[in-house]
């Protein structure tokens, strides 16, 4: 069987920079919420969330931009048109939903007067207002769309082993490095 096209280096570079990232980001917000942790390692978490949160954002933003003008390569014939659908319905989400989580988590922290160490050494200006209400409803968006986020995330790695494992077609190897 022909091998279906790549995607680009920079493309794969990013993408699982990004996962990675997310993939980290997720269970160390859920550890340092969980009730009674110590504060010698809550703190160390809620640093890491915060700051990576800001990276994960500038790589989503980097990878749409670098996605308008380098076209993903086409998915070979045999997979089934609802499917394709599935697919690009299910990336658009997750790049919506990271967009969503990252502007939610950063209004939370911004808006409610708190830290967020990377940037503020930079001297990077906030460009949101002080406000408290502001504060708790970023922070009852960034709590609930995690649900569908993780969801999401958990289909899009099992099509994705269902391709490296089941099917064969390929698919998977598109977003392998060094190839
Ligand atoms: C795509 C990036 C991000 C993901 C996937 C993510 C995910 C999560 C998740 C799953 C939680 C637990 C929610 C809960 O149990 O209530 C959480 C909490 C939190 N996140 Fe994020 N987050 C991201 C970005 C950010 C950013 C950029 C910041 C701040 C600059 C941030 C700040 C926080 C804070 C402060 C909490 C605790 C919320 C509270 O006060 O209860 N997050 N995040
Ligand atoms: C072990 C984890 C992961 C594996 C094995 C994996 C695998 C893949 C593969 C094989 C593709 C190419 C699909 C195709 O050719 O159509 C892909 C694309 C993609 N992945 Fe992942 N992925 C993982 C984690 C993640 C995570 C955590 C995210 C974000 C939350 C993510 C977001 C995306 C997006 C948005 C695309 C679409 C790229 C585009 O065409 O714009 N992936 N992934």
């Amino acid at each position: 069987m022909m091998r279906p096209a790549s995607y680009k280096p920079l493309a794969k570079a990013l993408h699982w920079l990004t996962a990675l990232l997310v993939l980290l980001t997720i269970p160390a917000a859920l550890l340092m919420l969980t009730p009674g942790i110590e504060r010698s390692v809550q703190d160390p978490l809620f640093i890491f969330h915060k700051n990576i949160g800001v990276v994960i954002l500038v790589l989503v933003a980097l990878r749409l931009a670098y996605r308008a003008v380098n076209r993903p390569p086409p998915l070979p014939d045999s997979v089934p048109s609802w499917q394709r659908q599935v697919a690009s319905i299910n990336h658009w989400l997750l790049y919506g939903l990271l967009l969503a989580m990252a502007i939610s988590g950063y209004t939370r922290v911004t808006a409610g007067g708190f830290p967020l160490e990377a940037l503020d050494a930079m001297g990077v200006p906030r460009p949101v207002p002080r406000s408290d209400s502001l504060a708790e409803t970023a922070k009852a968006i960034h709590a609930t769309l995690r649900y569908p986020l993780i969801a999401l995330i958990v289909l899009h790695i099992g099509a994705a082993l269902h391709h490296a494992i089941i099917k064969r077609d390929g698919v998977f190897q598109r977003m392998l490095p060094f190839r």
